[in-house]
């Protein structure tokens, strides 16, 4: 049996995915070692009913007795360790959700459904670095892998919905306080139906604005709103999060010529599912029932959901999708601008494929 270590398994990530390897006995396959930033020594988890104790995220030594390390601690982490544990000569498969590794040549981005040949190769050529791809990119292949693997996809524009689970667990403590503090300033008036409604609202408004509420993590009130930014600024007027569309599509896929990727990506108040519109040029024109039945073969999570208003509001929301695998598309229409061009609507949660369970696979490839 290998030996896994696993750091940053406590964080929200790493909890999603330490409930997934328990709820698919991965644990059985390994021997797992559990460490920590903080509280080496400690007794370590008994997710098998294994015991043992905490060893510390910082000593080589220990790190470099594994076989495959899988972290979810984050870039900094990755940064610090990951060098250092190459430059002794440690040969191990790492396994990371941060992005730090990400565009490196000798990574790969990990999407198993969408990029196994890539895996498989990466394999045989000797990569060891595996690295979880950033999520809307992620459920985007999960929901359109169909129609790239068809190579149908001239060039996709996208406008995202992103949760707040994107940025961490505080973002999405701050969401919720921010949201009950809005609700609280006018409870009494919401409760009678005599109320004026713009009062209320005015009431609400001035309450967001007044700088009251927590916004440490977003910078701004989200609640009962939008932030049409996410992640840092580049020279060339995207946003980072929006970079990453376009390359790492393209290095998942392993494509010999960029399929161009971009749109504008934005925060919403939904808790842990993103959502995507996307327009798409296809290469030809294909009907839709075809264009179907290409997405849902595609793999075992995906589900088309037909146009129509009823299954959309029930099947492609976010409050329908979060903590399932599943990873729906729908809103599928040919657009006024021609038959080649095709809108899509994908809903998916972003701790599962959209973090967590491309590593739990990657790392059941390499058992
Ligand atoms: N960067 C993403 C977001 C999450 O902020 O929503 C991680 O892929």
């Amino acid at each position: 049996m290998k030996n896994v270590g696993f750091v940053g398994w406590r964080g929200m990530v790493g909890s999603v995915l330490m409930q997934r390897m328990i709820e698919e006995r991965d644990f059985d396959a390994i021997r797992p070692v559990f460490f920590s930033t903080s509280q080496h020594g400690q007794a370590a988890p008994s997710f098998t009913g294994q015991s043992g104790t905490l060893q510390d995220a910082y000593d080589l030594d220990a790190l470099s007795a594994l076989d495959i390390i899988i972290t979810c601690q984050g870039g900094d982490y990755t940064n610090e360790i990951y060098p250092k544990l190459r430059e002794i000569g440690w040969s191990g498969y790492w396994i990371d959700a941060a992005s730090s590794l990400r565009m490196e040549d000798d990574a790969i981005i990990i999407l198993d459904p969408v990029n196994n040949a890539v895996i498989r190769q990466g394999i045989d050529k000797g990569i060891k670095t595996f690295v979880g791809g950033n999520c809307t990119v992620s459920l985007m292949l999960m929901s359109l892998g169909g129609l790239f693997a068809h190579d149908l996809i001239e060039w996709a524009s996208v406008a995202t919905y992103q949760a707040a689970s994107g940025g961490g667990a505080r973002h999405m403590r701050e969401l919720l306080t921010q949201m009950g503090m809005l609700h609280n300033s006018v409870a009494k008036e919401l409760e009678n139906p005599a109320s004026a409604i713009l009062d209320i609202e005015r009431n609400v408004t001035a309450l967001t604005r007044s700088g009251t509420l927590p916004t440490d993590n977003f910078g701004v009130p989200l609640a009962g709103g939008l932030i049409p930014w996410i992640d840092k600024q580049l020279d060339n007027g995207q946003t980072k999060e929006e970079w990453k569309g376009q390359a790492e599509t393209n290095k998942i896929l392993g494509t010999s010529s960029i399929i161009p990727v971009d749109g504008l990506c934005v925060r919403i108040g939904a808790l842990r599912c993103h959502s995507q519109a996307f327009t798409l040029k296809l290469k030809k024109d294909v009907s839709v029932p075809e264009i179907e039945q290409i997405l849902a073969s595609h793999n075992d999570w995906v589900r088309v959901i037909p146009n129509d208003r009823e299954l959309s509001m029930r099947e492609l929301t976010p409050a329908a999708v979060t903590g399932t695998m599943n990873t729906p598309v729908g809103r599928l229409r040919k657009l006024n601008m021609g038959p080649q061009y095709l809108s899509a609507f994908t809903v998916g949660d972003q701790l599962l494929w959209g973090a967590a369970e491309p590593l739990r696979r990657m790392l059941r490839i390499l058992l």
